[in-house]
């Protein structure tokens, strides 16, 4: 690859390379034993191998400690093992951590998340934000007896094949043609099954009306993780409109934004409702998670019994698992009694941050916009983004050693650039990583890369 590293550049890697021997040994042994270490996106810009976690803050094999924006890729609104969610596994575990036959704290969990989301009046759990899409699509397509599913240009909903169709670069904004995401994917469930849509787009609207004879449901996420934006309310009000004129479900996928913008996550926030919705990440406190929640119509394929040609296949031998469970009863309890400060909070600092460093980029004329829907951080090396489409040509050579810079100074971003807040982080530290985030664009500059 040719890189153009300039001389604070070089110094950055030389830092990071004197503070991280014990990492790159590690590295070096899982060579060719684990060809993917941690999900390709979440690569650091040099090796790092974390040792422990509290609060806000990680600490490497090395023993170096950093303020940690990955959050678990999430996750962790209450900070990294808030107490009284390490409080309830260890309680848990004193009394069994999976079993497979039902348990008390499915119901517990399963109750909060319709306090907090009214419309989830049936849950069923699974493992990971992935199997909730899955099975969401699969759910849609037995109540509505149709078998297309439609995503949005730029939005995420997983790892499963169906969740891996995503709009080709090259096709018209407005009118995009669904792409594979990799290989390994059938082609067929391209060209059979997905439709792809343009987002805060109203063409879109004419493409559901168009295909609303094959649709079973639309999919969307009420803020993408890419182009974080707090301002997409009258646009999701308008599709679940057209959806429902249109005997089509939509389908939330609250994965990041549950419990997260808000206790009542999108949902709350932006004052819509779907007819399915998939939660994760944030809804066992850490734990891994997944789960999909309808109207209780929607949902009635699930609770057919077994053997009926009508219903709906579940699976997962740790689905629903009491010790999961029983992390997600405590954090969303701490979440539900404290959501008049936690999400007023952490949507402030989300605010904050974002402002410190976009008018340090304004003030200096540089190219980079640091986006945020609340606690939801992304940062563009280019100005005036709306929409995934707008990526296109952002400053790759600004970006990769904006995040070179950003390790060097204590602030761990990983490589999909997507990062969190999270209850743990104080104003100071908020204040320390806006002051990292400055110093690190002004090195960048410094390198004339920006
Ligand atoms: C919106 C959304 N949906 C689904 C998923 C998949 O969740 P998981 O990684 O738990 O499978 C993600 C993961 O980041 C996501 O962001």
């Amino acid at each position: 690859m040719n890189m153009t590293v300039g001389a604070k550049g070089k110094a950055a890697r030389e830092k990071l390379e004197a503070m991280t021997p014990k990492s790159r040994e590690l590295h070096e042994r899982s060579g060719d034993l684990l060809p993917v270490e941690v999900v390709p996106t979440f690569e650091m810009p040099t090796p790092l191998s974390i040792h422990s976690a509290e609060g806000a803050h990680v600490t490497d094999v090395d023993g170096n400690e950093y303020i940690d924006l990955t959050m678990g890729a999430g996750p962790h609104v209450l900070g990294h093992r808030p107490k009284m969610v390490e409080d309830a596994m260890h309680e848990q575990l004193g009394k069994a951590w999976h079993l497979v036959l039902k348990n008390d704290r499915q119901l517990e969990l399963a109750e909060l998340i319709r306090e907090a989301v009214p419309a989830a009046e049936r849950t069923v759990f699974c493992n990971s934000g992935t199997e909730a899409t899955m099975y969401g699509m699969r759910v849609a397509r037995a109540f509505t007896g149709k078998e297309k599913v439609a995503v949005f240009d730029g939005c995420y909903h997983g790892a499963h094949d169906y969740a891996l169709i995503k709009a080709d670069p090259g096709s018209p904004r407005s009118a995009p043609t669904g792409t594979v995401w990799g290989s390994g994917v059938p082609s067929t469930i391209r060209d059979d099954t997905m439709v792809v849509l343009p987002y805060d787009d109203p063409a879109a609207f004419d493409l559901i009306r168009k295909h609303r004879d094959e649709l079973a449901v639309v999919l969307v996420q009420p803020v993408q993780n890419s182009v974080p934006r707090d301002d997409v309310g009258q646009f999701l009000k308008e599709l679940a409109e057209v959806c429902k004129e249109c005997g089509v479900l939509t389908l939330l996928d609250e994965v990041v934004t549950g419990f997260r913008l808000a206790w009542g996550g999108g949902c709350e926030y932006f004052g819509i409702e779907g007819d399915l919705m998939t939660f994760g990440k944030a809804l066992a406190g850490g734990m891994p998670v997944g789960a999909l929640s309808g109207r209780a119509e929607v949902m009635a394929p699930l609770g057919k019994p077994w053997g009926d040609p009508d219903g709906v296949f579940l699976g997962g031998t740790f689905s629903g698992n009491p010790l999961t469970m029983a992390a997600g009863v405590a954090a969303l309890t701490h979440m539900r009694d404290n959501k008049d400060t936690i999400y007023p909070y952490l949507n402030e600092q989300g605010d904050r941050l974002a402002k410190r460093v976009n008018a340090f980029c304004e003030e200096r004329q540089m190219g980079a916009q640091l986006m945020n829907a609340g606690s939801i951080l992304y940062m563009h090396f280019k100005r005036g983004i709306e929409t995934s489409r707008d990526l296109a040509d952002e400053n790759h050579d600004a970006e990769r050693e904006f995040y070179v810079h950003l390790m060097a100074k204590g602030v761990i971003v990983p490589g999909i650039h997507l990062f969190f807040l999270s209850t743990a982080h104080t104003p100071e530290d908020v204040d320390a990583v806006a002051d990292a985030f400055c110093a690190s664009l002004q090195d960048v500059r410094e390198d004339g890369l920006i």
